[in-house]
């Protein structure tokens, strides 16, 4: 049988079994109660409590402006509705880059606070002392190489990364980097689907793709992207799985024509 159907509650050790057992793992992103719940009870494996929050929740254009306080609140709603999912928190923006004493301050502040089960951080070699002393706390760690939206600015675009070969090789050592220092998990964004295939077989740590083809150990999608709440954003790989926004504006402009109508509340609405 397979262990996603078996278990109770999905755990770090879960998924390095469904690894090694080759089953894939799902994950999406969920920021509030009522998403989260339905996450939870549909049985998605990981929810990740994602910096895409500036986007999606706030309207900003960047992940950057998002604040530690900010990805408390949105973790806190998300932890109160899940009973089997494992759930990731990214740290954002700011709280941990270039400094490792406050990259651990900021992971204890969440998992102090939120209840959660581990965090995430962008980059590779550049953040490993970080990586690395969020870990001897006891902290699960969930990298992110490839795209990272965090470093938007000096990409300066988000066309896909690590197609030539010195940043393609980074990106490979790094991974493996991210493996011995002990990291569960490692997000890949936005590669070659020949590359993030290489790298998954590479590591035992299993590797989750959003943008990086299906040979690798299971997939991420942001949920509002995928529920077509979101209209504006449509890369290549995104599959939308429902049209939200034309069904949610929809019921809006019956409800309006109902009430301006006096057609609700009707006898059977009222006390
Ligand atoms: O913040 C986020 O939603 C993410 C996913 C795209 C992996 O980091």
């Amino acid at each position: 049988m397979a262990i996603h159907k078996t278990v109770r509650r999905v755990t770090t050790h879960v998924l390095y079994e469904m690894k090694l057992r080759g089953e894939k793992i799902a994950m999406l992103t969920g920021y509030d109660y009522s998403m989260a719940r339905i996450l939870d009870e549909a049985k998605i494996d990981i929810i990740l409590v994602g910096d895409s929050a500036s986007n999606v929740m706030a309207g900003h254009s960047s992940t950057l402006p998002i604040t530690l306080n900010e990805m408390i609140y949105h973790a806190t709603s998300v932890v109160r509705a899940v009973k089997r999912a494992l759930v990731i928190v990214d740290l954002p923006f700011g709280t941990y880059q270039g400094n490792s004493m406050k990259a651990l301050s900021s992971a204890i502040r969440i998992m102090k606070e939120t209840g959660a089960h581990g965090v995430k951080l962008e980059g590779g070699k550049e953040i490993i002392e970080s990586v690395a002393r969020i870990l001897s706390a006891g902290i699960p760690v969930m990298g992110h190489l490839g795209l990272t939206p965090q470093s938007i600015h000096k990409f300066g675009t988000y066309v896909v990364r690590a197609t030539d070969e010195d940043e393609a090789d980074k990106l490979i050592e790094d991974a493996h980097l991210l493996e011995e220092v002990g990291c569960f998990a490692i997000v890949l964004e936005k590669i070659p689907a020949k590359l993030a295939s290489k790298v998954a077989r590479e590591v035992k740590t299993p590797v989750i793709g959003i943008g990086a083809g299906k040979d690798v150990d299971g997939q991420v999608l942001v949920l509002h992207d995928m529920l077509g709440i979101t209209q504006e954003f449509s890369p290549r790989f995104l599959r939308r799985y429902h049209n939200l926004y034309q069904e949610i504006k929809g019921a809006v402009k019956t409800y309006i024509e109902d009430v301006r109508s006096l057609n609700f509340p009707n006898e059977k609405e009222q006390y």
